[in-house]
């Protein structure tokens, strides 16, 4: 893992409809952005959550140390993730948009707070699992942001960059310190829930304001988005659907999907869009 400054300038804003002009595609992806800086950080406290679980349940001390800084990276990595998706949400708040799911998220992470802290370990390895699939996609396939404006294409595939590099730590970690498999997959049905809750409210709340809810072109868009063929970059349910059900697979390790070359290569290919602020001393893979 490592951890990486984005360069990314937000003072002139970006176009309302940053992805290759579509209604539909851009309030959804500016849905998944306003839930990132309190989901991100929900995620790092649930890795701090279980800290003394890591002394009780692992006797190796050199164990105890890699796994540790396995962890460091990977809560850095979301903290650079939150404080530029922050700015970004800066952009559309000044744009007329309402961030109502941060609300929802905030009442339900109060409620839960004294839940287990393996449990809510086991909600960020389901999070997690979604936004490696996400960006699986989108390292995989080109086409599938090819018509996002330049800077909005930098930073989102930046940030699927790292969630490939980190998507195993979570659930490495949850089933080192003995998780179990109800544990997980009950989780992952609650995140798939409030998931899809929260990005379609969130998402026809974003239209709305955009004054597009009611156009036949926004529903045209998400059917092609959801539907549409894979070569042209759309048909996001035929690219998500198996990986998806994957995780309920008991010998599920989020390792079998996806392929470790693709970030490499973006990485390397793409070193001038951010500065490192720091290689990681572990690697995921
Ligand atoms: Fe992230
Ligand atoms: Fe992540």
């Amino acid at each position: 893992m490592t951890i990486r400054a984005l360069q990314i300038d937000f003072s002139q804003g970006f176009d309302r409809r940053w992805f290759g002009g579509d209604a539909f595609r851009s309030a959804y992806f500016n849905a998944m952005s306003m839930t990132f800086p309190l989901g991100e950080q929900s995620f790092i406290d649930s890795v701090k959550g279980v800290d003394r679980f890591i002394d009780e349940r692992i006797e190796s001390e050199a164990e105890r140390a890699q796994l540790r800084a396995q962890l460091t990276d990977f809560s850095a990595q979301e903290a650079t993730h939150r404080h530029i998706h922050a700015q970004y949400n800066a952009v559309l708040a000044k744009q007329g948009f309402e961030n109502a799911v941060e609300k929802r998220i905030e009442k339900r992470l109060e409620r839960y707070k004294t839940e287990h802290p393996m449990n809510l370990l086991a909600a960020t390895c389901a999070y997690e699992h979604y936004t490696a699939i996400l960006s699986d996609v989108m390292l995989k396939n080109p086409a599938a942001s090819e018509s996002m404006t330049p800077m909005m294409r930098r930073l989102w595939l930046w940030h699927a960059l790292e969630e490939t590099e980190h998507k195993a730590v979570a659930f490495d970690l949850y089933k080192r310190l003995g998780g179990h498999e109800r544990g997980r997959i009950v989780a992952y049905l609650l995140a798939m829930v409030f998931m899809q809750i929260d990005a379609f409210l969130q998402t026809t709340n974003n239209l709305r304001r955009d004054g597009a809810l009611w156009k036949p072109s926004t529903l045209w868009g998400a059917l092609t988005f959801y539907f549409g063929r894979p070569s042209k970059g759309n048909g996001w349910i035929w690219m998500t659907t198996r990986p998806l059900l994957a995780y309920f697979k008991r010998d599920f390790h989020p390792h079998q999907l996806g392929e470790t070359e693709p970030p490499r290569a973006y990485a390397s290919e793409h070193a001038q869009d951010w500065r490192v602020v720091r290689q990681g001393s572990v690697s995921a893979h």
